[in-house]
């Protein structure tokens, strides 16, 4: 008489069996890509630049900024808890993660400031300029840090711990509380993160983010500048 083996499930493809984490990992990806736009585009600022781009780029900034707050209120009350209740707080540095959570909200709010300090015609433009900088600068470490434990440490413990049909009730709850506003901005917000050969196949009207100066005139993030039809990919 054969006995089950304990270990027969790990033959079985794990990809089928596990949760499917893209949205999180696009979410991520654009965080990234706009933390490093960011310090781009801020060094790029030129002082007639108060007119038009950094009011634009005040208004996008925002609009990060929620979709960073509500990725983040998405994991303080339904995956944390749920991934916690599973393997432990401390095996997933929940305290850790909690406190990067924190310490993002006080970059965020730093970084706000020092942007409509570079707006305000009364102050030092460069002065100004250099700690916008040195707040987008301090916003991409502080995001690159919390990815790397998110990622390096929680994100396998809930592959491993929750199953595609909890995982599906979690992200349900996480849409319930999505507005159609926000929708309407993280959409395409999230497009971007498409790979070019991707975007390429899905037409021309696709949003992208060029390296080095950025043109995408929707975003704010730079002066608006006509990309010629024949560059797009
Ligand atoms: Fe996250
Ligand atoms: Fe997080």
């Amino acid at each position: 008489m054969s006995h089950p083996n304990p270990t027969a499930t790990s033959t079985a493809p794990r990809s089928a069996e596990r949760p499917n984490l893209a949205m999180v990992f696009a979410i991520h990806g654009a965080l990234t890509r706009d933390a490093d736009l960011m310090v781009a585009c801020i060094a790029d600022l030129q002082p007639q630049d108060r007119v038009g781009r950094i009011p634009a780029l005040c208004t996008y900034f925002a609009k990060f900024a929620t979709q960073l707050e509500n990725h983040h209120h998405h994991e303080d009350v339904v995956f944390f808890p749920a991934l916690s209740a599973k393997v432990g707080a401390g095996a997933m540095a929940f305290d850790v993660l909690d406190a990067q959570h924190h310490a993002l909200d006080g970059a965020i709010a730093t970084l706000t400031s020092a942007l409509q300090t570079l707006g305000d015609p009364r102050t030092g433009f460069v002065c100004a300029q250099q700690a916008a900088l040195e707040a987008a600068q301090a916003l991409r470490t502080r995001i690159g840090e919390h990815l790397t434990i998110e990622e390096g440490v929680a994100f396998p413990l809930y592959l491993d711990a929750i199953s595609v049909t909890e995982h599906a009730e979690l992200e349900a709850r996480v849409q319930a509380m999505g507005t159609f506003e926000d929708l309407t901005f993280m959409i395409p917000w999230l497009f971007d993160t498409i790979p070019a050969p991707v975007t390429r196949r899905g037409g021309r009207r696709a949003a992208r983010v060029p390296t080095g100066r950025v043109r995408r005139s929707s975003s704010g993030l730079s002066q608006p500048q006509p990309v010629p039809d024949g560059a797009r990919p």
